[in-house]
């Protein structure tokens, strides 16, 4: 079923689109440094956990409401509660996407500058740790370069979402999806067959549930919301433009589970890879993919082009998770607003690489937004930490409590098993999404903020 908003053409293009937006660098950059801080395969356990018991949960709620109504985040709000206030989380929703694209195109733009350095061959002679931190310095500090860089990303993105539903995302994701799988089942076999990979894979699967603490946590849940796009309606916008015939359950299910075996696979890519080389240690913080795997790749035989495909493999990823971060505003001002779309991408894209210069800035050493007063933080961690941590938990409180109470479960579920289908979890997910989630997102968004 079509309107003229557009819609995917099947089951799997939602399926295709909803993963690519899922997974990007929270998957294959966040979500190895996140369990490599803390504490290895104890957090990848908190982390599925995480992801099935309250990720699934909410984003179930998201594609519900985006289905029900058929509009963006603000639009979907109004229709659901008119005359009241709720439509201001949609605008929450619609500010973050713009401010996320903002700072996560700057470390987009890396991927697309790594995977040159690796085909130039910068990464084939023997690499030595402070070599690739002064590299790391020169590249990222590097404002120019990293303004080309930035742009070009943007820009692809305005392309893709230029064309549409179904001529721009669902076209794209189509093939890109299915490629980056493939690249990464070559490069996990590849990995996990190193020598001295053992070492690797102990660390990252077999867990000390000892080092399980309020921080893994909190930390686990939090990369949950980040790595399944949820608490800012991205999933609740690609959800409106799915077909009344397709049944939630099993998409979401699909969705969550792609998603996170690709942060699975990038953990079997990485930890191996790094393991063989003694000495290296896994808790290197967001420099990991950036520092440490280029050494590794200097060491390793083929190394040049298996960092090639990695960075390629992170290209790809970003991309297709770009391009949703894009698609909310963009579908708030073509619903809301009567906008073109092709005004509405350039538009919002042009207002994104504004807001990103200061992310570059970020990294310039001595620069203002290398240390911000008062937080003593830089620019880009800062909005990482508003942005993709703060808002999306909050966000996701709210529309959990919407669907909840406001919205209200039952109708939330009627609009599950629409055309006579049966959700067998149904008395399951209600008391998920009325109690525990709430009460979860809450205690978490208080120790954040604290
Ligand atoms: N899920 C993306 C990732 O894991 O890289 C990041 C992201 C995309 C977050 C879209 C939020 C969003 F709306």
């Amino acid at each position: 079923m079509e309107n003229k908003r557009g819609g995917w053409g099947s089951k799997i293009a939602f399926i295709f689109a909803a993963a690519g937006s899922a997974v990007g660098l929270g998957n294959i950059w966040r979500f190895p440094y996140q369990t490599g801080m803390n504490g290895g395969a104890a957090f990848v356990f908190v982390y599925l956990l995480a992801a099935f018991l309250i990720g699934l949960v909410v984003f179930l709620a998201e594609v519900s409401m985006g289905r029900r109504t058929k509009k963006n985040p603000v639009g979907a709000f109004k229709q659901l509660k008119p005359n009241s206030p709720w439509f201001l989380v949609g605008i929450l929703g619609v500010f973050t996407a713009v401010m996320i694209l903002s700072y996560y195109g700057v470390i987009a733009g890396w991927t697309v500058g790594y995977a040159f350095k690796a085909l130039k061959g910068d990464f084939s002679q023997k690499l030595t740790e402070s070599m690739v931190q002064n590299m790391f310095a020169g590249f990222s500090s590097n404002i120019g370069l990293n303004l080309i860089l930035f742009s070009v990303f943007i820009l692809m993105t305005v392309l893709v979402v230029s064309f549409g539903i179904k001529g721009g995302i669902e076209k794209l994701t189509k093939v890109l999806m299915p490629l980056l799988f493939l690249i990464l089942i070559y490069l996990a076999a590849k990995a996990v067959l190193f020598e001295g990979a053992a070492k690797g894979l102990s660390f990252y699967l077999k867990p000390d549930f000892s080092k399980i603490n309020s921080k893994v946590i909190l930390f686990a849940i939090t990369q949950a919301f980040f790595s399944l796009s949820l608490g800012m309606g991205t999933i609740m916008t690609y959800g409106s433009y799915i077909s009344d015939e397709d049944f939630l359950p099993s998409s979401a299910l699909w969705v969550v589970s792609l998603d996170t075996v690709v942060a699975i696979m990038a953990g079997l890519v990485i930890f191996p890879t790094l393991f063989t080389i003694p000495g290296m240690s896994p808790q290197q913080g967001p420099a990991l993919v950036f520092i440490v795997l280029p050494v590794v790749f200097s060491k390793i035989p083929g190394g040049a082009f298996f960092g090639f495909l990695f960075f390629l493999l992170l290209v790809i990823a970003a991309l297709t998770s770009t391009i949703s971060l894009l698609e909310v505003p963009v579908a708030y001002l073509i619903d809301e607003k009567k906008w073109r779309r092709k005004k509405a991408a350039l538009v919002v894209g042009m207002l994104a690489f504004m807001a990103g210069i200061p992310s570059i800035l970020a990294n310039v050493k001595g620069s203002y937004f290398s240390k911000l007063p008062l937080v003593k933080e830089d620019f880009l961690t800062l909005m990482d930490f508003l942005w993709g941590n703060l808002s999306l938990i909050f966000g996701g409180l709210l529309i959990t409590i919407f669907v909840a109470y406001v919205w209200g479960a039952d109708s939330a579920v009627k609009e599950i098993t629409k055309n006579g289908r049966k959700f067998k979890f149904a008395g399951i997910w209600k008391l998920f999404i009325k109690y525990i989630v709430p009460a979860i997102l809450f205690v978490i968004l208080l120790s954040r903020i604290v």
